[in-house]
Order: structure tokens, then C-alpha cells, then sequence
């Protein structure tokens, strides 16, 4: 018989089709995710799933399926959604899908930072209120990029990407931090490793390129929004976990830093009455950094393959050790 997987949205149609010729899938087709009692009723009993970031998967939902489950793929590079260890103890393999998104996340985390340091946001909504009464020499003025100090923080596929991304602008220098010392990639770009401190003194765009784990959670936070430079501007693709919100809220409207871009937040959605979307100098963008279409359609066929691999017992094209 084929095996049983579930899939926990509608997907790009190229890998719904990879899986239902080889599995015998149940999905929930829809925009919107399944609640949590559907979710938990449709993983019982089968052999592979495929989720989205919105999905927590942990032991309770590991529970239910049983020990059918010997797959799950995840439609995205970040896996902070996923209980890695209640996986592995379960011996239920995990895929996830790197490489292939992180052109189109570096073009949104550079779109932020352009947006954000020029002021896009006010500039859109001057047009649309009637607030452009003329050329103004003073009015609206940003910050270029030549001559910046740009920080990255994680040097990863997504941060090298940036870095590549942000070179032709004639910037100055790029710092970066991390876990450990990336001597390949930083000479690819010329970057230069720091500590977190002094990346955040001594930059002029602080760019978050790291995975949510226990140590980045809150690492942006009062302190370090404090060390920054007044007239730093923060961009954040990766996640929101990594920012103490109600801090980054603190330093954006007393003036600490100057400008936030962010394509992620907690929660997600955003809600419409959260305080820093009344902040001009903060720019929120719902969580599109890998969508584009044909990346968002790689997505789908590359957790697609992941699944059949795992469940024929084959090498995953990603998996997640
Ligand atoms: C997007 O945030 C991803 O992790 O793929
Ligand atoms: C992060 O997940 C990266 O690929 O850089």
C-alpha cells in the first residue's frame, strides 16, 4: 500500500502532484492552517508529514500520529517549529529546504534595508494623504549606503547572499558575528569577524541573518539596541523570536536607533493594534522573504522530494541532522 502522509496546506501544485503519484495523501486545502484539534486528528496513523514554519511540531502532535510516523518535511529552512530531539528520539527523520530560497530572502532583506533607509514608508503615505505639497531640500531625507559600516549577524547562506547583494552599493566595510568564524565566506565578501558587541557599536545597518535557537532568542534586546548606534538601522528577515519587541518598540520611539525593517515578529500575524505599526520609522513586511513564485514553488517539490526520500528509506536531498 502507499503510505499515508498529510499535508497541512494548500501547496504549490508541482509538489502536491510529486507526492500523490508515489503517497496516499490527505491534506487540508487551504490558505489558512488547520486548527489545532484538525491538525491533531489528521496526523494519526500516518506515515509522512508535510508542514509549514506555522506549524508546531512537538511531542504532543508526535504522540498522536504514533509511531507510523517516520517522515516529516518542513516547506521552509528555518525548523525552530519542530522539537528536533522529540524527533530523533522518535527516530522520525526531518527535511527542511535550504539553498534553494536564499537568493529570493536576500532580495527582501535588502528590499527592507533600501525601504527602510529611505524612508519608503512615510514617503508612500505623504503620496497617498495628500501630504506632497512640493520639492522640499530638507524633506525626507535618509541615509545612503556608500561609505556604510554594514553588520551582519549570522553568516549563513542567507547573510552571505546579503553581503554579496550589498557590495556594489560602495559601502565601506561588513562586520559580521556568529557561532564561529566562517574564514571561506567572509573572504568571498570581505567581511570582517567581530563580536556581537562590537558589530553593534560600530554599524551603521545591524542586518539579522540567524536562526532562532536558545541562544539568539531576545538576543536584540534593551542592551543591545542601547549599544547601537542612534542612527542604526535594524533589519530583521529570519525570525521574531530573536527580538525582544516590546525593547525594539522602546528604542525605535525614544530615538535609539533610528529605523526598523522587518519581515518577521511575534506573534504572526502581527496584529493590526500593535504599537510598532504606528512607528513611521518602522517598516513590517508578513513574513515574505522566500516568496517569489518560482522559489515558493522549489519549496514545495523540494519537501516534497524530502518526504519520498525519507519514507523509500533513501538519502534526503536536505535533512536536517
Ligand atoms: C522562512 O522563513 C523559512 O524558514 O523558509
Ligand atoms: C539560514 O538558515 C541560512 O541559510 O543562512
Amino acid at each position: 500500500p502507499k503510505p499515508k502522509v498529510f499535508v497541512s496546506r494548500r501547496i504549490p501544485e508541482k509538489g502536491f502532484a510529486l507526492l500523490a503519484s508515489e503517497c496516499d495523501v490527505l491534506s487540508w486545502n487551504h490558505e489558512d492552517p488547520p486548527p489545532r484539534k484538525d491538525y491533531l486528528t489528521a496526523v494519526r496513523g500516518i506515515q509522512g508529514l508535510f508542514c509549514l514554519l506555522t506549524d508546531t511540531i512537538d511531542a504532543e502532535l508526535l504522540n498522536e500520529a504514533g509511531p507510523s510516523l517516520r517522515v516529516v518535511s518542513t516547506m521552509s529552512v528555518g525548523y525552530d517549529h519542530i522539537d528536533v530531539q522529540e524527533c530523533h528520539k522518535r527516530n522520525i527523520q526531518i527535511g527542511y529546504t535550504p539553498g534553494i530560497l536564499t537568493s529570493a530572502t536576500a532580495e527582501l532583506t535588502v528590499t527592507l534595508l533600501l525601504a527602510t533607509s529611505r524612508r519608503i514608508k512615510e514617503g508612500v503615505k505623504a503620496v497617498e494623504n495628500g501630504e506632497w505639497g512640493t520639492w522640499k531640500p530638507m524633506w525626507l531625507c535618509g541615509q545612503g549606503l556608500e561609505g556604510a559600516t554594514v553588520g551582519i549577524v549570522g553568516l549563513g547562506r542567507i547573510g552571505l547572499a546579503v553581503a554579496k547583494r550589498l557590495k556594489p552599493f560602495d559601502i565601506a566595510q561588513i562586520l559580521y558575528c556568529g557561532r564561529s568564524e566562517k574564514p571561506s565566506q567572509a573572504l568571498e565578501v570581505g567581511a570582517v569577524f567581530t563580536s556581537f558587541e562590537d558589530l553593534l557599536t560600530r554599524s551603521d545597518f545591524v542586518i539579522a541573518c540567524c536562526a532562532l535557537t536558545p541562544e539568539t532568542h531576545h538576543l536584540f534586546n534593551a542592551t543591545a539596541f542601547k549599544q547601537m548606534k542612534q542612527t542604526a538601522i535594524f533589519i530583521n528577515s529570519s525570525r521574531g523570536g530573536i527580538v525582544n519587541q516590546d525593547d525594539l518598540y522602546e528604542a525605535l520611539k525614544s530615538g535609539k536607533i533610528r529605523a526598523a525593517g522587518l519581515d518577521v515578529t511575534t506573534p504572526e500575524p502581527l496584529p493590526t493594534d500593535s504599537p510598532l505599526l504606528k512607528l513611521d520609522n518602522c517598516l513590517v513586511l508578513p513574513h515574505i522573504g522566500s516568496a517569489t513564485q518560482s522559489t515558493r514553488e522549489a519549496m514545495a517539490v523540494l519537501a516534497a522530494r524530502n518526504l519520498l526520500a525519507g519514507l523509500q528509506g533513501k538519502p534526503m536531498p536536505c535533512q536536517i541532522k
